[in-house]
């Protein structure tokens, strides 16, 4: 199969405290903003190319502290020269038209590497506790397209008008304008988060997924956004844990899961359960998670990026193969590990995707090989 772009790399800011597996195990990850900054500075320096900045706002499962995603992103962009970041937003908290207006700025004084990432929500006590309205499951993705829609007539046109069920606006000309639009992320394994994707977003998050399932939301996604003349591009979300050898690995994953903090992690279960598991067809994501899973927000260790760099390598390889553009990946050492991924697995993916491009007749291990062929076989009709 043909790659066209090398994969892309991103890692999870640690911009909210307790790091980023709900695990008493030891965690050298600090939420401090001199941290983010060094970890952000060594990222770019061993090619990770996107940061992602979440959003919290109060404490929860974990998190007991949280810094505010579009100002620490901005902190982070202003500190580096190449790593573009992510921002987080949830389009119930803002109004589309001061987003875009911080969003038209923040790209003049970063040379354009603000990207954001549209968040639809889960977490309903959050909203209700702030006084804001929590509406429906997909009355709240409606409400996002109406956001991307603003973004995208403000940054773009003269004299933009909007009406619609959430926001509004007449006659409204930014200046400056973005020379280049931010990028729009998006999650959800809904069925209106994927509608959405097919409609509007330049990229779709999806939950750590096998091999098979990270093929399914390709296609599913695809479809839909061919049914709207349109491309979308993969973000996959995976928790890479790579050590000298594969039994050392897995002994570290097995140890998170151990040391879980049980209490937080199943109340972080219940609360997912407003995702679109609360729909008709309760296809959201988490729908199907398992205790394990939750330990890591986004279900990464569903990815499997355990063992030593050169088996995490061939996998991740793999996933390029069945249609990911880009890992966003979480780690338990956030600093160390980003350093020792760039450091030892992005040159071996490099090489792979090298060896690959001059025609040759890759060999990832049979397992790999079988995976990457049913994954990606014609679905019968
Ligand atoms: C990679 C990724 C990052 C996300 N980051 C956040 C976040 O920072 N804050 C948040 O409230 N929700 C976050 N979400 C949640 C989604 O935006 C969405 O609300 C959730 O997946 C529910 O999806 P569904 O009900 O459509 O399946 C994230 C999801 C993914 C896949």
């Amino acid at each position: 199969m043909p790659l066209h772009e090398p994969l892309k790399f991103a890692y999870w800011v640690p911009n909210v405290s307790g790091g980023l597996v709900v695990s008493t195990i030891e965690q050298r990850t600090s939420h401090d903003p001199a941290y983010n900054v060094e970890v952000a500075k060594a990222a770019e320096r061993v090619g990770f190319e996107y940061a992602l900045t979440q959003v919290r706002y109060l404490a929860s499962y974990g998190a007991d502290a949280q810094h505010e995603s579009t100002s620490f992103s901005l902190a982070l962009l202003l500190a580096t020269e190449r790593l573009k970041v992510i921002a987080a937003v949830h389009p119930f908290f803002w109004h589309p038209g001061v987003l875009a207006k911080f969003a038209a700025t923040t790209q003049e004084l970063t040379d354009n590497r603000l990207a954001l990432n549209i968040v639809s929500g889960w977490f309903k006590n959050e909203a209700t506790q702030l006084g804001v309205t929590w509406h429906e499951h997909d009355d709240r993705y409606k409400q996002s397209e109406e956001f991307i829609e603003l973004l995208r007539g403000v940054w773009s046109e003269d004299g933009y008008s909007q009406s619609g069920d959430f926001f509004n606006a007449t006659d409204i000309t930014f200046r400056p304008q973005p020379k280049v639009a931010p990028e729009l992320f998006q999650g959800g394994n809904s069925s209106a988060a994927q509608a959405m994707a097919g409609r509007v977003s330049d990229w779709y998050f999806m939950n750590g997924k096998s091999l098979a399932g990270a093929a399914q939301g390709v296609r599913e996604v695809s479809a839909l956004a061919a049914q709207n003349g349109r491309t979308v591009r993969f973000g996959l979300n995976g928790f890479a844990l790579v050590r000298d050898t594969r039994e050392e690995a897995e002994a570290v994953l097995e140890e998170i899961i151990a040391k879980a903090d049980r209490t937080k992690v199943e109340g972080f279960g219940a609360a997912v359960q407003e995702a679109g598991n609360s729909t008709k067809d309760g296809k959201g994501m988490w729908a199907d998670s398992e205790f394990r899973d939750l330990v890591q927000y986004n279900d990464g260790f569903r990815t499997g990026l355990v063992g030593t760099p050169d088996e995490v390598a061939r996998r991740v390889l793999a996933y390029r193969l069945v249609g990911v553009d880009l890992l966003l990946l979480g780690f338990l050492h956030v600093k160390e590990e980003v350093e020792a991924f760039g450091e030892l697995v992005i040159p071996r993916v490099r090489e792979l995707e090298a060896r690959l491009a001059a025609g040759e007749d890759l060999q990832l291990g049979a397992e790999l090989d079988e995976a990457v062929v049913a994954a990606t076989q014609p679905v019968p009709a």
